[in-house]
């Protein structure tokens, strides 16, 4: 069966592929599976294609709509990456609320001069209202966490929770788990942006595209929130305005990006690319 993988991913697993090929996607007669990150596939530029196994929990790139047309199969990863995820959101929420990044680069460039006693204050967190956006598998290890830092916590779910606009109100902390879907688009645009309270942290480790990007510069240019951002609207570009700013802590879609995690997913993939070459039931398919 001739496989194609878009790169090497992690782990000792991905050696049991065989004789895999890595290379870019680009139109191919012979390709039967299709081993990505969550890159568009372009199905009518794979004639023999039966199988795309996604790295990633999230395929909101992948084009699955015209690819179950077609008949082609799609996997992903889902459930191994809800701690690394869960843990970096609390890294982010820590940073922005601490001002972690802005202390270091105080030190680094030698402006701490005084004493401890002289301002930089942040805010606390314990006690502070959190609104987790999300309540699934990742939301709800954010909210586990939450417990051992005294926090009240809301949430918004597919079905009930607290209503997302009073979320929004109500929360001096809020966190984005929901998938890239049509209803979620632009689900946080700048109306929503505007209900955020004075001096609140936006932690997305979801989806850029799930926030108004322009809106979010918009209102952390003015100063008036902070957020902590894993993800953006068009990775790996990053909105030059935010490069500046001190009241936003940025890191590289890291959520899932710890060796165990990583190594995990690339077991998933492998196992169904082998469960489908032996004509076996999928693991984990999509839809
Ligand atoms: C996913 O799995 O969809 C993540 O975005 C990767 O960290």
């Amino acid at each position: 069966m001739k496989v194609l993988a878009t790169r090497r991913f992690p782990g000792p697993a991905f050696d049991e592929l065989g004789d895999v090929e890595i290379g870019p996607l680009e139109p191919r007669e012979d390709v039967e599976v299709l081993v990505v990150a969550n890159e568009p596939v372009e199905g009518a530029s794979y004639p023999a294609l039966r199988l795309v196994a996604n790295f990633g929990v999230g395929y909101d790139r992948l084009g699955v709509d015209d690819l179950g047309r077609r008949g082609i199969a799609v996997t992903n990863t889902p459930g191994v990456l809800d701690a690394a995820t869960a843990d970096l959101t609390w890294a982010l929420i820590l940073a922005t609320r601490r001002r972690i990044v802005e202390g270091d680069r105080r030190v680094r460039a030698g402006e701490w001069t005084g004493s401890w006693a002289d301002g930089f204050l942040a805010e606390e967190l314990t006690g502070s209202t959190l609104g987790i956006i999300g309540l699934g598998r990742i939301g709800s290890a954010v909210a586990r966490r939450a417990e051992g830092f005294d926090l009240r916590v809301l949430s918004t779910r597919r079905s009930g929770g607290t209503p997302l606009d009073e979320l929004i109100a109500e929360s001096s902390i809020v966190t984005i788990h929901a998938p890239l879907t049509s209803e979620t688009h632009g689900l946080i645009d700048a109306r929503r942006l505007a209900l955020l309270r004075d001096g609140a942290c936006l932690v997305n480790t979801a989806r850029g595209e799930i926030v108004d990007e322009d809106a979010l510069v918009a209102e952390l240019v003015s100063g008036r929130i902070r957020a902590g951002l894993d993800v953006f609207a068009h990775e790996p570009h990053v909105p030059e305005p935010l490069l500046s700013l001190p009241n936003v802590v940025l890191t590289p879609h890291l959520g899932s990006g710890t060796r165990q995690t990583r190594e995990a997913m690339t077991r998933i993939v492998v196992d169904n690319v082998l469960a489908f070459e032996r004509g076996d039931e999928l693991l984990t398919p999509v839809g």
